[in-house]
Parts: C-alpha cells; structure tokens; sequence
C-alpha cells in the first residue's frame, strides 16, 4: 500500500529522476532537451522550505519512493489553492494510488488548510489525468487554446478544480 509523508531534502534525486521521464515531462510542458539538474532542483528545494504557500508530499510504496504532489499558491484569502501530481516510476502508475494520493491531498487541503477551492492545469492530450480528476470530482471551468508551445506543437490546456461545498456554506452564515 502506499504511504503518504512530507516531501524532504532527500528526495532531491527522485525529484530529478521523476522530472526528467519523459512519461512525466511530456505532460508538465518541460522540454525534453532542458532536463533538471541535482543543483537545479536543490535550488527549487531551498525555496520550497521558505515558501509557505506550498506544501509538497512524496508518496511511497512501502520505503520506496515512487512519486510526488502538492498544492501551491496556498492563498488564505481566498482560501484556494493549485494541484500538481506525478507518479514518476511508471511501473506504479494504473495502480489506483494515484487516486488514493489525490483523495488524501483533497482532504488535506480543505479540511487542514480549509480552501474552498483547489485547481489545476492539464494538457488536453492527458486523458488519464483528466479521467481522475473527473473521477475525483473535478470539473472543467474552461480551455485554453494553444497555451503551452512544446515539442514542436502548441498544447490546449484545460482548467479544472474542485469546490468544498462545506466551506462555503459556512463562509455564507
Ligand atoms: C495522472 C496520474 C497521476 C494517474 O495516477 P495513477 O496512479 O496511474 O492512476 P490510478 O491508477 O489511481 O487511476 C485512477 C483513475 O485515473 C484514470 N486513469 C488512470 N490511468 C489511466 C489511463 N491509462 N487511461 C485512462 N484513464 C486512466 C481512471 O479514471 C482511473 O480510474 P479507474 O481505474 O476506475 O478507471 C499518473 O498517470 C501520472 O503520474 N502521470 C504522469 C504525470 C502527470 O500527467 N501528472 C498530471 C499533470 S496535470
């Protein structure tokens, strides 16, 4: 089964290996001739660690850490916040701990963080993405067209998010 913790230090070189597969980058809009760095990433970590507008987690199976999500531009005003997942060792992925992850990240912020709403980007082509973000209750709010230019080709992206019903029912009282 898969466990869920704080994202840490250690994971830099997972972070790395994750980033530069081509399964994951392709959906992220990184380009496959910029591949991430060791250094690059401990540059992205040491910010992580100031930013209190983001909160990672790694999932793992068993000791093995097999993947990473989080929120970020956490926004307690408005109480909403942005979604990023990738499960980044293949053999892992249509497991049904992607769904699990997302479920406990969900929770995570509106009950912990108390958002109302938690949104994402995905690129249209990414079908198994956007099957379980609809599985999980997301709903698309709109496209935008030819957003993302890479591989050679421009990308539509899909904006999509999931509403606490809850926190706004109370927010009206
Ligand atoms: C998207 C991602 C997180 C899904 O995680 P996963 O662990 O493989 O997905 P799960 O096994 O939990 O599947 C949950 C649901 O997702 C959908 N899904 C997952 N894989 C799918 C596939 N290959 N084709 C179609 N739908 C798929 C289905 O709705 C599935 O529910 P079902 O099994 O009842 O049909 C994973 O594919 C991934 O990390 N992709 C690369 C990075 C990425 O694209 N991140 C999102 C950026 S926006």
């Amino acid at each position: 089964m898969i466990e869920i913790r704080p994202h840490r230090i250690s994971d830099i070189p997972y972070r790395v290996i994750w980033l530069n597969n081509p399964n994951v980058n392709q959906y992220i809009g990184q380009c496959l001739d910029q591949k991430t760095t060791f250094a690059k990433q401990k540059v992205w970590f040491n910010k992580y660690l100031k930013d209190k507008n983001k909160k990672f987690f790694t999932m793992s199976y068993g000791k093995i850490p097999i993947g990473f999500m989080g929120l970020s531009r956490i926004d307690k005003t408005n109480r909403n916040a942005d979604v990023f997942i990738a499960i980044g060792d293949d053999k892992y992925r249509g497991k049904g701990f992607g769904e699990i992850a997302m479920q406990y990240l969900i929770k995570f912020g509106f009950k912990k963080l108390g958002l109302h709403k938690i949104s994402l980007g995905v690129f249209e082509k990414n079908k198994p993405a956007i099957n379980l973000y609809k599985k999980l209750g997301f709903v698309i709010e709109g496209t935008l067209k030819d957003d993302v230019f890479f591989a050679g080709e421009y990308h539509n992206q899909i904006l999509m998010a999931i509403f606490n019903k809850k926190v706004a029912i109370k927010t009206k009282k």
